[in-house]
């Protein structure tokens, strides 16, 4: 079969790693190919100029092609309903329809959906009046959770310490900071707890776990400074006990697919739900209907099966067909290289080399690198590389991923120095008892 992948950060190179080892494209004939890709991913894949946004463009490069199967990597083209427009031309999409991706491009409509399938979420005011807004600020109190209703990038949530700055903050949304994003807002009640993503697999009826993960959002050592994409992740998360999942699959995953088929808007794909586990349970943040990134880095070193063909039977509606996804019992830990100035203004054009970084079974993806006319390695985004490593435990995986750092040249770049400390200070606490 001929595979399309649409993306170019370290998710795809992670997906574009995973699908080349799949059956589906073990065939002399195969093609696989990826737009735009990116220097790793084009180890896999012909990486091919199309613009996402296109959806003609896309659509008659997959019938040139004999294209069977597109993955779509990033919300935007999914927030945009490209994947309607490729079923409609009889083309296996993996990634949900535009009505059911309002779960990540509307976070009024998921709070919405919470309040009538009864998951359980902070309390919430949708609205796209200022006056109203302000008002709403009081029904919480401090700290002050804010939101911009549609896609801002990853930042269009504001936690605002007191009342004066969540006022500052709304004004900003309704004069237009996060463009038409912030015309509409959600106000909602400050959960306390530890964060964690589950992530599952789902045509639409039938719903396969496809395990847990915890990222660092904060761009310092210690979870401190601004947010960024995700400054590092690991999975599994222990946090998220046996007992744990099964709530959280059972309160939060099966009434939301449930709901949404019931609606017609049947949801294919994979859902990530981002978690607070409060001390009343586990309840949801927010849904993104993608892999995360860097989540989806950890997840597919871990995982076992075939990934080509679990996202073929997610896309053909025949997810009933296949046994529970099988993962590695090993902690898979990635760390993100950024250049300086990430999140702000990252330096562009540093030089990377990787050295030995792969020699103990490191996997360095590409999140944002071009190859210079010289054909080196160069820095061209924000997040540029994850360290990617498995081990025993996440202290291994740790070790493993940070002496595959020290082994890169990547002098205009940095990381975080701590990514999964939570988990190994549990880990060095069970080892003392
Ligand atoms: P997002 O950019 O949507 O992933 O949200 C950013 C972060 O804001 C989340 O990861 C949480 O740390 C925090 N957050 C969002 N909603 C709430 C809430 N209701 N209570 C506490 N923290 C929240
Ligand atoms: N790492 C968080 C996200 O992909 O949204």
């Amino acid at each position: 079969m001929n595979i399309l992948l649409l993306g170019s950060g370290g998710r795809e190179h992670a997906l574009a790693w995973k699908l080349a080892q799949s059956r589906l494209l073990s065939g002399a004939e195969d093609k696989f190919f990826a737009a735009p890709g990116n220097p790793g991913i084009a180890e896999h894949a012909e990486c091919v100029a199309l613009d996402a946004g296109d959806h003609a463009a896309v659509a008659a490069f997959c019938d040139v092609n004999r294209i069977g199967l597109v993955v779509i990597g990033p919300e935007a083209p999914l927030v945009d309903g490209l994947g309607d427009t490729l079923r409609g031309e009889g083309i296996s999409v993996f990634g949900p329809s535009k009505a059911a991706a309002q779960l990540e491009g509307s976070k009024g409509f998921t709070k919405d959906l919470c309040e009538r399938a009864g998951i359980p979420t902070a309390g919430y005011v949708r609205t796209s009046s200022l006056a109203e807004a302000t008002n709403a600020l009081d029904k919480f109190g401090a700290p002050y959770v804010l939101k911009a209703d549609g896609l801002a990038a990853g930042k269009g949530v504001v936690i605002a310490p007191t009342r004066a700055k969540a006022a500052e903050a709304l004004t900003g949304m309704f004069s237009g900071v996060f463009g038409g994003a912030g015309t509409e807002v959600v106000i909602e009640e400050f959960m306390e707890g530890e964060e964690a993503s589950f992530f599952a697999l789902t045509d639409g009826a039938t719903i396969l776990s496809f395990g847990g993960a915890q990222d660092h959002k904060r761009v310092g050592d210690g979870d401190t400074g601004p947010n960024t994409g995700g400054m590092g992740a690991y999975s599994p998360a222990p946090v998220l006990t046996p007992m744990l999942r099964g709530e959280v699959l059972e309160k939060i995953i099966v009434p939301t697919v449930k709901t949404l088929a019931d609606e017609g808007m049947p949801y294919s794909g994979v859902l990530f739900a981002g978690l607070m586990l409060t001390e009343e349970g586990p309840k949801l943040i927010e849904y993104n209907c993608r892999f995360g990134d860097p989540e989806c880095q950890v997840l597919m070193m871990r995982l076992e099966d075939d990934l080509g063909e679990l996202m073929l039977a997610c896309a053909d509606s025949k997810l009933s067909s296949c046994p529970p996804v099988k993962l590695r019992n090993e902690t898979a830990l990635t760390v993100v290289m950024a250049a300086n100035g990430y999140p702000g203004t990252p330096e562009k054009g540093g030089a990377i080399e990787f050295g030995e970084a792969e020699e103990d079974g490191a996997k360095v993806f590409h999140a944002g690198t071009s190859r210079g006319q010289d054909g080196t390695l160069r820095a061209s985004g924000g997040r540029v590389l994850n360290v990617t490593a498995l081990g025993a435990n996440a202290t291994e995986a740790q070790a493993k991923a940070y002496a595959a750092v020290d082994a890169i040249d990547f002098p205009s770049g940095f990381c975080r120095k701590d990514i999964g400390w939570r988990e190994v200070e549990r880990e060095t606490g069970r080892a003392k008892q």
